[in-house]
């Protein structure tokens, strides 16, 4: 159904068609309630992300950097011989990952009976409202005895806050910052965490910005006049926005560099990556990303949609 065609013009360029439905889809959408989902989740692409808990899940690559994050934060946990308080164990669980449309009213409705509308709708996004329907978003508790479904504790210190401090790098944000709550219309959330992709995640955070205003700052970005270049050691990153013409967008896909600039003898390898996402608005942002390591001289270019 969601086919990309494309054309060889030459050797080094190329037209992609981006359709109309891949708007709606990629890690870079924005879920509220102004903009609702409107690409179901495929079940196909869940994976679970902690070994205890197989039954939470998230779409496939952000479950995958999130076992990373995890990884990492605990291993360095070990290293510093953090002390834990006892309760704790220095242990990070979920709560909440991917959630159907029917479960999202569940929780909704149940929340509502409990703890009446104005709690609800601060803190429960409507049905086809949550990015807990995307698969993007997860929810974190501090391991302990009593954890909260709604409202986890994922504090700022000990290791939630290791977590926060490095979840940018991986490509997550934590979405729903007190000081943005007029921009999200969801109350402070400590424990909801976001899969944006990388380098999005760092950009949001050196922006100081929410999603709703990081979909809006992009706009002023495209890759053939002006993209917003970034560079992380070896990789560079271009990013540009694409709006949408209806049902078929052409987009002309910026010539490769033919020479090896970087390479004195010529071994050098190049890795160029174009991932599309849609914004779930009115367009698409694409991210290349270039990689160039010393080895046998060759060129390789991956096209993958946010998923
Ligand atoms: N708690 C968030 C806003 C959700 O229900 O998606
Ligand atoms: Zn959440």
């Amino acid at each position: 159904m969601y086919r990309m065609y494309q054309k060889k013009r030459e050797e080094h360029e190329s037209i992609l068609i981006l359709l109309e439905s891949k708007i709606y889809q990629g890690s870079l959408i924005l879920v509220n309630q102004n903009h609702p989902i409107q690409a179901p989740m495929s079940s196909k692409k869940l994976r679970s992300v902690f070994p205890e808990q197989p039954q939470i899940q998230m779409e496939q690559e952000s479950a995958g950097m999130l076992k990373k994050l995890l990884q990492e934060i605990q291993g360095e946990q070990k290293a510093k011989k953090e002390p834990v308080r006892k309760e704790v164990q220095g242990k990070i669980v979920g709560v909440s990952g991917y959630r159907t449309r029917e479960e999202q009213v569940q929780i909704f409705e149940n929340s509502l009976t409990e703890n009446g509308r104005a709690f609800t709708e601060k803190y429960v996004a409507f049905p086809d409202c949550s990015e807990h329907q995307t698969g993007l978003a997860m929810d974190l508790a501090e391991h302990r005895p009593e954890i909260d479904f709604i409202c986890p504790e994922f504090p700022y210190d000990g290791i939630c806050q290791s977590f926060r401090e490095r979840a940018a790098e991986f490509g997550f944000v934590e979405r729903y910052q007190e000081e943005k709550q007029s921009v999200t219309g969801i109350g402070a959330e400590p424990w909801h965490f976001r899969y944006v992709g990388i380098p999005h995640g760092e950009l949001m955070q050196e922006q100081g910005m929410a999603l709703e205003e990081y979909i809006e700052w992009l706009k002023q970005f495209d890759l053939e006049e002006n993209p917003l270049k970034i560079k992380r050691g070896e990789t560079e990153f271009q990013i540009g926005y694409v709006r949408a013409q209806g049902k078929y967008t052409r987009w002309k896909m910026p010539k490769r560099e033919t020479a090896f600039s970087s390479a004195e003898n010529g071994n050098f390898k190049r890795e160029r990556t174009i991932k599309i996402s849609g914004n779930n608005v009115d367009g698409f942002v694409i991210t290349m990303i270039t990689t160039e390591a010393e080895g046998r001289k060759h060129e390789t270019e991956k096209k993958l949609w946010g998923h």
